[in-house]
């Protein structure tokens, strides 16, 4: 396709502003799918995602539009991730594309999502159009938040594109401004082959796919191609575009978006950023900025069930073959048995994982506390990077730590910001800037990833009747005086539930822990001490005291059934406790004790 009739773009929003509704739109608008074969959302392709409608793998389409200038123009949309645990998937599609669709529900505003994927769109160097959505509805207002956008974002909203994604108003005026306003992709036909792999994902029946961004000369079917990252080379046996069913086609050349098959396995050996080129007669001249994404929070899945455990290892496999960021070893809790240890993008990613595994391989997890990286920097002058606080070395040995900090986004109504300001505070949280624009004020505050990662965006929403909206990056680490608090059970530590906490805030923090396991346990023949402590030290002790009598002796002898009744239901109960040493502690508890206030 001749360069000058390309446009390539993506949609940049908030979540729910009507990102899919919009390509849905795009889509049938032009005529790419036959009405009666359009389903609403057609873009999010696994139900997990359009159940929480988050879109997690980026996808793309390609569309054909005849323009009131008469020429026909090839879009090609890519789809991006709309949530911060996939920032660097985003930051990489957005390098593929020369523009963006800024789509601000107008009903709504501008919110935290908003802002962080268009800095990446601006860091990208795209031209970015904006579309306000939603007009239909009454409480559209398409002054004020157009204004928002020029004081927050920056740019000039006035002439925004007015939209309803539902009734499909404005929908010719975008296309229209896609094709005028968006500049046409640059690129040399007979230069050696340069593609950027943009995303890749597994297929039961063509194997790993692998979406490409053409930046100069050509790729065809039967060609031999080369990574970059790895010197790994592949024989290509399929090539085409997404219309936005698969549709094979003989070559992609500069400007285009497309897929390739070659028969690669994994989606492992694919690596988002990489540069793909032909195995001879190659370009050496790698794109700037590829590194393979890192996993920033850990946690173990434990299968309720012991005896699941080998299902809920090829649950893990299976999921980790179509997911080249989700890492995972083995690993064995005394009061857990066997389970694993996995590494996640941040706590939605953990999350998806999590309720893939429950819900399509059917295993009940319990899920011990999130943990960050920390880096342990021995006295001999080695850094290890701590996973896990069950692992932390002998503090005799360890010179100091240091924790991975955050640069956290907020937006919220003013009358909710007093009890965001004084969240932020009691997580160790710096402010670094407070403004306002309208009714709304926008905190930046840095703050320890490790005291976001239990239920900060829980009590975030909470406590802003949900109004609020929250966005993250890394900003590198930082030493501070972390310990590490291991919680006693009758006197047997339980590894499951130790963490690593600031030495401020140990007391209480193990104050509340012991408060929350006595409710949580429930009482034995005996009694039992519960502690939480630092080292030797216990900081923090209650005692669950013996239970008096024997819960059916109120049954008095002559009701059976009543009797048969209530050992069955302490039976039940207890396929979900965990015995531990000679204490039961059932699984919620697990996960309620590290939920703080
Ligand atoms: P994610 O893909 O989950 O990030 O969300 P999204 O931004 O794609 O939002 P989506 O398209 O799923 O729309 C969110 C909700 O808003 C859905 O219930 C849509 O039906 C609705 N919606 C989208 N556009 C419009 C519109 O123009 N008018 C009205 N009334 N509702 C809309």
């Amino acid at each position: 396709t001749d360069l000058a009739k390309i446009r390539n773009f993506s949609i940049v929003a908030h979540i729910d502003h009507g990102k899919s509704t919009l390509a849905d739109r795009l889509i049938q608008e032009t005529g790419t799918v036959e009405d009666r074969d359009m389903k609403a959302q057609l873009l999010d392709s696994m139900d997990i995602e359009r159940e929480r409608g988050i879109t997690i793998k980026a996808n793309t389409v390609r569309i054909d539009y005849k323009a009131d200038d008469g020429e026909t123009y090839v879009l090609n949309l890519i789809d991006t991730p709309g949530h911060v645990d996939f920032a660097y998937e985003v930051s990489r599609s957005m390098r593929a594309v020369e523009g963006s669709l800024l789509v601000v529900d107008s009903t709504q505003g501008v919110e935290a999502q908003t802002l962080a994927n268009v800095y990446h769109a601006m860091e990208a160097d795209h031209e970015i159009v904006p579309v306000l959505n939603k007009i239909d509805l009454p409480a559209s207002d398409c002054d004020r938040v157009a204004e928002q956008i020029e004081d927050v974002i920056g740019i000039e909203a006035t002439g925004a594109i007015q939209v309803s994604a539902k009734t499909g108003q404005g929908i010719h005026e975008t296309l229209e401004a896609i094709v005028n306003e968006l500049p046409a992709p640059k690129g040399t036909r007979d230069a050696p082959l340069k593609a950027m792999l943009v995303d890749s994902w597994y297929d039961a029946y063509l194997g790993v796919i692998v979406l490409v961004r053409i930046m100069d000369g050509v790729l065809k079917k039967g060609e031999r191609i080369k990574m970059l990252s790895n010197g790994s080379t592949h024989h290509v046996d399929r090539i085409g575009v997404f219309r936005p069913a698969m549709a094979v086609i003989d070559e992609l050349g500069p400007g285009e978006i497309g897929f390739l098959t070659a028969s690669i396995k994994q989606v492992r050996d694919t690596r988002v950023g990489d540069t793909i080129t032909h195995e001879k007669k190659g370009t050496d001249d790698a794109l700037p900025g590829f590194k393979p994404a890192q996993p920033v929070v850990f946690c173990g899945l434990f299968p309720v069930d012991s005896s699941e455990f080998e299902d809920l290892r090829d649950a893990i496999d299976k999921l980790a073959l179509n997911d080249a960021s989700f890492s995972f070893e083995m690993e064995t809790s005394a009061a857990l048995g066997f389970g694993f240890r996995c590494g996640f993008l941040g706590l939605l990613h953990l999350e998806v994982i999590r309720d893939r595994v429950e819900r399509e391989y059917d295993i009940e997890l319990i899920t011990t506390a999130p943990s960050v990286v920390y880096h342990i920097y021995m006295r001999d002058e080695t850094m290890i990077e701590l996973h896990n606080p069950a692992d932390m070395p002998d503090l005799t040995h360890v010179d100091h730590l240091e924790e991975p900090r955050i640069k956290a986004t907020i937006l919220v109504p003013d009358e909710y910001l007093g009890d965001v300001l004084k969240l932020c505070q009691d997580r160790r949280g710096i402010q670094l800037d407070l403004t306002y624009a309208g009714s709304r004020a926008m905190a930046v505050y840095d703050l320890p990833l490790n005291e976001v990662v239990f239920d900060f965006y829980d009590r975030l929403k909470s406590v802003t009747k949900g109004y609020a909206s929250f966005d993250y990056q890394l900003t590198g680490y930082q030493t501070d005086n972390l310990v590490k608090m291991s919680v006693l059970v009758n006197d047997e530590p339980v590894d499951a539930l130790s963490m690593m906490v600031h030495r401020d805030r140990a007391e209480a923090r193990g104050r509340a822990m012991v408060e929350k396991l006595k409710d949580l346990i429930p009482r034995h023949m005996f009694k039992i001490p519960i502690q939480a402590a630092i080292g030797g030290k216990v900081i923090a002790r209650e005692t669950l005291s013996a239970m008096r009598k024997d819960v059916t002796a109120k049954c008095y002898g002559g009701d059976a059934t009543r009797k048969k009744k209530l050992l069955e239901k302490q039976k039940k109960g207890k396929k979900k406790m965990r015995q531990f040493g000679k204490v039961d502690i059932p699984q919620e508890a697990f996960i309620s004790a590290l939920k703080m206030d």
